[in-house]
């Protein structure tokens, strides 16, 4: 891995009254990850664009937006427009994944694509050719708290193989259940990116919290790429 890992903690966790001044409390998050839920696609619902586009103007940590939509080639393209970082859709939802990538891409934005746990990577390796992201899920999209998943962590080691390799550009993220107790399996998978929710806004001190997962990870990854 060329770079220190990255860490997104996700405010799904954190006071959804208060969300300017808990993106605040994590000024060394690389990204904000931002959880949309429709009640369609997962059995949850969370937030829309009006709630991005307000954190957008109150955070300038760049926001990273995971759509767990129907139709997201309808509106993901204004979660890039609101100025957001990374607009991630579902392989499962998009109607045109590639189509997704690109007006994400034109609007402003990096283009993500997530899987869900049973989702075969090898289905979508000649999609995520257009994209800048693979959101790798660790649990079953719609809730935090859940348990990790050790097992997706075969579809991480082929991704970071494929990327490793020049076959694949992607920036590999995970996301459910990142915590103390699993974080390093993740870095020695090879992740690049990792989402947390529980481990950093359940934590009295979130950003202590996600400097020790971060510290976790470089620790755990420091063999990574040196053969
Ligand atoms: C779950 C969301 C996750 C969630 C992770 O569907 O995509 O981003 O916030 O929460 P934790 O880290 O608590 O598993
Ligand atoms: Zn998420």
């Amino acid at each position: 891995m060329a770079h220190a890992p990255m860490i997104a903690p996700s405010i799904l966790s954190a006071d959804f009254a208060r969300l300017a001044e808990e993106a605040a409390a994590v000024p060394g998050a690389d990204w904000l990850h931002v959880d949309v839920m429709d009640g369609h696609f997962v059995p949850n619902l969370t937030l829309g664009l009006p709630v991005v586009e307000a954190l957008e103007r109150a955070t300038a940590i760049p926001l990273d937006c995971h759509l767990m939509i129907n139709d997201p080639d309808r509106w993901a393209p204004g979660y890039a427009e609101a100025g957001s970082r990374n607009v991630t859709v579902h392989a499962e939802a998009a109607r045109d994944p590639r189509g997704c990538a690109r007006d994400i891409r034109a609007a402003g934005a990096l283009a993500g694509l997530s899987i869900k746990p049973a989702t075969p990577l090898e289905d979508w390796v000649e999609v995520l050719r257009d994209f800048d992201t693979l959101l790798v899920m660790s649990v079953e999209p719609g809730f935090g708290g859940q348990s990790f998943m050790p097992e997706v962590l075969d579809k991480v080691r082929t991704a970071r193989r494929l990327v490793d390799t020049g076959h694949l550009h992607v920036l590999v993220e995970i996301d459910g259940g990142i915590s103390r107790d699993t974080v390093e399996q993740a870095a020695e998978a090879g992740v690049d990116c990792f989402v947390a929710g529980s481990a950093v806004y359940g934590a009295d001190d979130p950003e202590q919290a996600l400097e020790a997962l971060r510290a976790q990870a470089a620790a755990a990854s420091a063999h990574l790429g040196t053969g």
